[in-house]
This record gives structure tokens, C-alpha cells and sequence, in this order.
């Protein structure tokens, strides 16, 4: 075994500068769902004609307090500038001044002045023993399987020993950009089987002397491992062994070859990783024809044609008409046991999930809060039948291990309470989905609603709301957050208005959502609710922060959330370029106190790139983040990035060298 450094870097250079974001990731990550009809079509919202008083009310809110950083923003020149510096923020024990927001043609990672950064661990890197080292212009399948995947997205860092100078990185790697991972003359066979070896997770170890210092993965060590979309799953809970589930190659319905578009995720407190299946539905050939599959999007158009490989992929084919239904689900990864089954969990439903966050309630109980992330779809949330054991016995983990598997699925109603009373912005409840192993939906068995989970949802009119991503609960607060990141079709002709828990016509900057479940217990079936913030340049009418006056930074597209040991709320954003003319960032939010709605900068990564999976270490003094798709309207031949490997606007890259953009695990730590 050999730990791997990668250089640090104490301060963000001068950027090579390259034009503005396309529609690349869209078309790759998510078969441009964006672009296509809504899919649910159902008549669902139930305060569908509500007027939005909560947006107006708080547009009033907005002082000339927030006007002043946008001012700044314009005068932003790469490098940090001191001048421009303000005073830690009342939120949180990591101590920095908010950096300026920094323009989309900026290729580099930039972090606030007294910060460093640099990768742990790039796409190509070598994890497990033998696999070689990076070589992008003689790529395998077999060198990907043993190398780090491809476009990072969920993260997390977990420290294994008590002095904290071990720990296990956890990353999901969501899809392929085969524009920019290969010679465009790669023959098309070999460029499928790199993509397979590509998607999925990794696991790696990482070492350091101390605590504070950064941290290098560990090559060869022994809980490192890939899991790929050839890697063994099994299925579990009431819809394994459906009908539903079973293809030619698997009559049993209970087992599945590999993962794909694992978007954001949650670490569970048994140490288990859980991720979500995205948008699975662009990877199949399918007639599109029936009601199930036009609800999860599924159709004839497959760029990737990966079925030229692989019948599987190929869901007219009667053999495989069900194989769509063996993905879409909330995956749950041992790390600590390299040698685990991956475990798809039916009993948490089948949509486009965006990730999972658990908490175990005052009673035992595992909770754990999804979103669909689909314009107009909505919020899940997932109740274990059995309970929570503590400690770190055999018998411990193997029950925990089974949580996941058995429980009662709900979905999110949310109501405008209309009035002013200074308290929430409304309430809401959990509709039953499934109860005690039976379905709650009438005209629907329990395989139904857990296979089709978005039909049997539209049954029962919950809330559509604007793609939610992340829903995390804030195990210090004992609240909710939902991250919902756009939906620039909202108010468009044939489309629902504006409802009170998503105010905004033409949703281009996104908004945060504050669930208080009633009396602060998980448990119990309603809540009150609150908007947090509703994004964008706060320059602009319509923004709100939380109530706060003073300057924030913008922030548009919030996407991953996660929060600091003081439960600080940290978001990353998807789409700040295109929205607000801005690399895609990491932000502090204050939830609490004067200060509440307070938005930070801490970070923004390179162009084209998109910030996933914030791991906050504040006591550590480190911030992590998973730098997704870096200069991604580049190709092979043209680059449109050298993140991480950076080449001077204007030099040679040296013949035979690939230094275009690799996705990238980043670790920011103190610099003095
Ligand atoms: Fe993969 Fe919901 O973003
Ligand atoms: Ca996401
Ligand atoms: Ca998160
Ligand atoms: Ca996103």
C-alpha cells in the first residue's frame, strides 16, 4: 500500500477563461429531462389555485441592506481580495470571510483567504491493488474498475479511529461525459464497458499524521472497493420477487447487476452509506407507451445505445421489459465490509431519488426524508417497522443492517396557512402510502406503490414542488430542509401556478423549504413549515433570506445540503452560472438567532463544474466538496478545462499528456 498526495494549493490562480455552460450535463445526466414534458400530468397539488401571500409579504421584506454585495460581485477579480473581506459569520465554529461570488469563466477552485486546497482523489485515480495509474488514451474497462469512477457526486468522509487520522471516502459517481473521457476514434464497445466501470461508488481509505492536516488516499488498502454497474445487488423488502422485478435474467426478481446515476445520498448512524438512483430512466430503449412508463420518463430516446452491448438495455425486448423497474431505487453500501451485498430497498420506493438523509426519532424509529427531483414531483418520507439498536455489537448492526427494509412510505402535503402570525408559513402532513405492509392507495397492491411509487402518489394529491433535491434533517434543530433547486416551468401556460410552499413563477433560482414537525417530534404526522429562502441575486425582487438584512452573498440552484456540528446549514448549488452568472458554489446559512438567513460564499468551483456532496468538518477546520463535471462542453481534443491539472492559459500541453478536466473529491483546509 502506498498513501497518494496530491499537491495542495494555498490560494486560487489566475483563471483560463472558456465560454459559458451548455446544455452538455443536461443532456448526459439527466436525458434532458428538463427539456421534455412534465411527466406528472396528474391534477395533484391540492391548494393548486392558492395566491402566493407568503412571497409576497416577504418580497416586501427585502431591504437595501442586500444590495451591497452585489455591487461587489462585478468588481471580482479571480484572486480573493482583502478589501473586500468581511467578518466571520454568526453562524457556525469555521471562521471566514464570505468570498465574492466569482464569474463563470473562472477555471479553478477558489476558497477564502487563510484556506488551502486540494484534491484527495481524482476520476482515473488508482484504487485497488494493480490497477494502473491514470491513462486516459489507453483506457479499460479493466483499469475503471479498479480506478475512481467518474463525476463525483454524493460524499461523505467518515474518521474511523478515535484520533481521527483514519477515515473511508465515500463517493457515488452519477454518469460518463464520453465526449471528454475518450479519443473520439475509441471504439464504441470499449467506450460502454469504461462507462459501466465508471458509474457507481467507491470506497478508499484515507491516512494523515494528525488532526487538521489534509488527507491522502491509500492505494491498495483493504476496505477500498468499486461497485459498478456490473456489480452484484441484491433486492430487498415487500416488492422483491414481483413480477414487476423479474427479467430473463434474473426469473427471481431479488437480484440486479449494478447502480447507475447515483445522484446524493445520507450516511446512516450504522455507518451504512445509502444513495439514489436518479434519472436510471435515459439509459433504456423503451415503447414509452404504457402509463408507468411515461410517468418515470421512459421512451426511444437512448444516446448512449448501450443495449448494442447489452439486451438488458433494451426494455422492448420481453425479456427485459421490467429491467427499468430494477432501478430508481435508494441503495444502501456497507464500507466497512468490503465484501457486502449492495442492497436496493423497494420498501423506500421507486422514483427518481435524489438521496436519502436518516434520523432516528424519540422513539427508535429510523426516518428517513426523499425527494423526487422531477419538476411538479414531490417529498417522501420513509419510517422503519423496527427499531434502532445503539452500539456497536455483531447483533447490533446485522438488525440495523435490516432497517431499511421494512416500514411505512408517506408523501408531503403542504397548505398555506395565509396568515401573517410571524410563527410558519403553513402546515402539512405525511399521506400514507403503505401502513403495516398494506398499501393505503386504493386501486393500487402494495408491489404497485412501491414499484410505481410516483402513480400511486398522484393518487392521493400531495404537493408538486419545484425538483426537490436534498431533504436533510438537522439532527441539532430537529428541523427539515428541503433543497428545491428550479423549475423554470411553473406559472407556464398548462402548468401549475405558484402554491404556497413553491411561490415563484419561473423558478430559475430555487428555494428552501424549513419542515418543524409538530411538537419537534419526527414522529409525528404533521408539521409546520416555513420558507427559508427563496434564492437568486439578492439585488433582485422576489429573493428573501431567512428575514435578514444585512448583505448576503447570491445564491441560486441549491441542490446538496448538509450541516456543521453546530447544526449550520451549508448548501451547494447546480446552475448558478446559467441562473445568475456564477460558478457553481458551497454557502453557509445562519438558521438561527439575529442572524438567521444569513447566506456565505465559502467556496466555488471551476467552470462548467458543479458544486456535490459538501462534507463540513468544522471542528477539523475542513471543508470537503465533490467537484462535478468540470468543463463539460469540452472534448477529448478541445478541453475546455484543466482542473485539477491546471496548464496556463495560453501554454502547450505536453504531447500525450491528458490534462483536460477530471472530476475530482476536494478537501479545503486551513492554510495558517
Ligand atoms: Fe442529480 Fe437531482 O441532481
Ligand atoms: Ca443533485
Ligand atoms: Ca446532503
Ligand atoms: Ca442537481
Amino acid at each position: 500500500m502506498t498513501t497518494t498526495q496530491l499537491p495542495l494549493r494555498a490560494r486560487p490562480m489566475a483563471g483560463n477563461t472558456h465560454g459559458t455552460r451548455s446544455a452538455v450535463t443536461c443532456h448526459l445526466r439527466c436525458g434532458d429531462a428538463c427539456f421534455k414534458p412534465v411527466p406528472n400530468t396528474s391534477e395533484t397539488s391540492y391548494f393548486r389555485d392558492v395566491a402566493s401571500t407568503a412571497l409576497s409579504r416577504r418580497s416586501l421584506l427585502r431591504g437595501a441592506g442586500a444590495l451591497g454585495l452585489a455591487a461587489v460581485a462585478t468588481a471580482f477579480v479571480a484572486e480573493a481580495d482583502p478589501a473586500h473581506a468581511r467578518p466571520a459569520g454568526g453562524g457556525g465554529k469555521l471562521a471566514f470571510a464570505a468570498i465574492d461570488p466569482v464569474p463563470r469563466t473562472v477555471d479553478d477552485v477558489t476558497v477564502p483567504s487563510g484556506y488551502a486546497w486540494n484534491p484527495i482523489i481524482r476520476w482515473g485515480d488508482p484504487i485497488l491493488t494493480g490497477a494502473p495509474a491514470f491513462d486516459g488514451a489507453a483506457q479499460s474497462a479493466e483499469s475503471q474498475a479498479g480506478q475512481f469512477g467518474y463525476n463525483c457526486d454524493y460524499l461523505d468522509i467518515i474518521p474511523t479511529n478515535g484520533a481521527r487520522t483514519r477515515a473511508l471516502l465515500v463517493a457515488n459517481h452519477e454518469y460518463t461525459n464520453e465526449s471528454i473521457m475518450f479519443p473520439a476514434d475509441l471504439d464504441a464497445e470499449t467506450a460502454i464497458r469504461i462507462a459501466w466501470a465508471a458509474h457507481g461508488l467507491s470506497v478508499v481509505e484515507l491516512r494523515r499524521g494528525r488532526k487538521q492536516q489534509p488527507w491522502e488516499y491509500v492505494l491498495g488498502a483493504p476496505l477500498n472497493r468499486r461497485i459498478t454497474l456490473e456489480t452484484p445487488f441484491s433486492i430487498d423488502g415487500p416488492a422483491a420477487g414481483s413480477e414487476l422485478l423479474r427479467t430473463a435474467e434474473d426469473p427471481t426478481g431479488t437480484t440486479v447487476r449494478g447502480t447507475m446515476n447515483n445522484c446524493a445520498g445520507g450516511t446512516t448512524p450504522w455507518g451504512t452509506v445509502l444513495s439514489g438512483e436518479e434519472n436510471f430512466n435515459q439509459y433504456f430503449f423503451a415503447a414509452g407507451s404504457s402509463a408507468e412508463e411515461a410517468r418515470y420518463g421512459l421512451g426511444a430516446a437512448d444516446g448512449r445505445n448501450w443495449r448494442s452491448v447489452d439486451p438488458r438495455w433494451d426494455a422492448t425486448s420481453p425479456d427485459y421489459v421490467n429491467e427499468p423497474n430494477r432501478f430508481g431505487w435508494v441503495v444502501e453500501v456497507d464500507p466497512e465490509d468490503p465484501g457486502s451485498t449492495p442492497v436496493k430497498h423497494t420498501a423506500m420506493g421507486r422514483f427518481k431519488h435524489e438521496g436519502a438523509n436518516v434520523v432516528v426519532s424519540s422513539d427508535g424509529h429510523v426516518f428517513a426524508y426523499m425527494g423526487d427531483d422531477e419538476r411538479f414531483d414531490y417529498v417522501y418520507r420513509f419510517v422503519s417497522k423496527q427499531r434502532y439498536r445503539k452500539g456497536a455489537s455483531r447483533a447490533a448492526r446485522r438488525h440495523n443492517l435490516r432497517l431499511l427494509s421494512d416500514g411505512d412510505l408517506s408523501v408531503a402535503r403542504f397548505a398555506g396557512d395565509g396568515a401573517e402570525d410571524g410563527v410558519s408559513d403553513g402546515t402539512g402532513e405525511w399521506i400514507p402510502l403503505t401502513r403495516d405492509g398494506r398499501s393505503m392507495v386504493p386501486g393500487f397492491t402494495l408491489e404497485e406503490v412501491l414499484v410505481y411509487t410516483r402513480l400511486a402518489a398522484d393518487a392521493v394529491q400531495p404537493t408538486k414542488m419545484d425538483r426537490p433535491e436534498d431533504v436533510e434533517p438537522n439532527l441539532v434543530n430537529g428541523r427539515v430542509y428541503v433543497a428545491c433547486t428550479n423549475n423554470s416551468d411553473r406559472g407556464r401556460e398548462g402548468k401549475e401556478g405558484p402554491t404556497e410552499a413553491n411561490p415563484r413563477a419561473t423558478n430559475k433560482d430555487g428555494h428552501i423549504v424549513e419542515i418543524v414537525p409538530s411538537r419537534g417530534d419526527h414522529t409525528a404526522t404533521t408539521f409546520e413549515w416555513n420558507l427559508l429562502l427563496i434564492c437568486g441575486d439578492p439585488s433582485t425582487a422576489g429573493t428573501y433570506f431567512g428575514g435578514y438584512q444585512g448583505e448576503v452573498s447570491p445564491i441560486s440552484c441549491p441542490d446538496n445540503l448538509a450541516f456543521d456540528s453546530t447544526g449550520t446549514l451549508w448548501i451547494s448549488t447546480d446552475g448558478q452560472p446559467g441562473a445568475i452568472g456564477y460558478n457553481d458554489a458551497l454557502h453557509r446559512v445562519t438558521l438561527s438567532g439575529r442572524e438567521r438567513g444569513r447566506v456565505e460564499q465559502f467556496l466555488a468551483v471551476p467552470a462548467g463544474a458543479e458544486t456535490c456532496g459538501p462534507v463540513i468538518h468544522d471542528k477539523d477546520g475542513s471543508v470537503f466538496v465533490a467537484v462535478q463535471h468540470p468543463g463539460e462542453d469540452g472534448s477529448w481534443e478541445a478541453p475546455q478545462s484543466y482542473f485539477p491539472d491546471y496548464v496556463p492559459a495560453g501554454s502547450k500541453v505536453p504531447d500525450g499528456h491528458f490534462a483536460g478536466p477530471r472530476p475530482s473529491v476536494v478537501q479545503v483546509t486551513r492554510s495558517r
